[in-house]
């Protein structure tokens, strides 16, 4: 018979990611930085509905981001989007606000959403990490590991059809660690039933418009063409 942390454990890490998604993390956090895996709230794998998703990971506290961050920016848009855009996690704005890609970089990703049709009441728009991390630093790889199951049961609920990965935390998490947005971007790859597109962090594209402002253009250009393929 399976003892509660068996179960605690596969339901986790095993019943939790998209069917298929690797573990990109195998070395072990330091002591004090994740919990144990038996204090993981064990009903996420359970959750199928998004509002009971949300009130579960607002209680996150899987790693230490939630100690320096105001609260957990869970996401937002639509329960049932065919598309779903994921960043890396939360900024000072997103911070203060309590919502995703409302800072500059958010501006950008509206300006160019709008600029092709959509708008984002229809997408769900959500990051790697749930918190933000301290003076906007990138995730560490156990920070991501903590913080995955969150987003996968998201991906679960939500079942998009297709997943922009904005920038290289969310592709190589996402698709393949391997990847490099600047030789990647542009390209789609399939994985579980989901066309992934890979692009730049509209943050990346702020600080280097003259090179990457035309690029993320068209990336948005083939995705409007593979969304009027698969969902129009
Ligand atoms: N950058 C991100 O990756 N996510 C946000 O929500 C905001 C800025």
């Amino acid at each position: 018979m399976k003892s509660r942390s068996d179960i605690i454990q596969h339901s986790l890490f095993e019943a939790e990611p998209v069917p298929g998604q690797h573990r990109l993390f195998s070395g072990r956090a330091p002591e004090n930085t994740v919990p144990r895996v038996e204090d993981r709230p064990a009903g996420l794998a359970a959750i199928d509905d998004l509002d009971l998703l949300r009130q579960t990971v607002l209680k996150c506290r899987q790693c230490c981001l939630r100690e320096g961050a105001r609260g957990v920016v869970f996401g937002e848009g639509n329960p049932k989007a065919d598309i779903m855009f994921v960043g890396e996690g939360p900024g000072k704005t997103e911070d203060e606000m309590g919502r995703p890609f409302v800072g500059r970089a958010g501006q950008l990703l509206d300006l160019m959403l709008k600029s092709h049709g959509f708008s984002r009441e229809e997408i769900f728009i959500a990051n790697i990490v749930k918190c933000r991390p301290p003076g906007n630093r990138l995730p560490t790889p156990q920070e991501v590991e903590a913080c995955l199951p969150n987003l996968m049961a998201q991906i679960r609920v939500i079942r998009p059809k297709i997943i922009v990965t904005l920038g290289a935390l969310a592709s190589q998490t996402l698709i393949n660690p391997g990847l490099r947005v600047t030789r990647d971007r542009g390209k789609w790859f399939e994985k579980d039933g989901i066309s992934y597109i890979v692009t730049f962090h509209p943050a990346a594209v702020l600080r280097d418009e003259r090179n990457k402002k035309r690029l993320i253009w068209e990336d948005f250009g083939s995705l409007k063409r593979k969304y009027a393929e698969l969902c129009g």
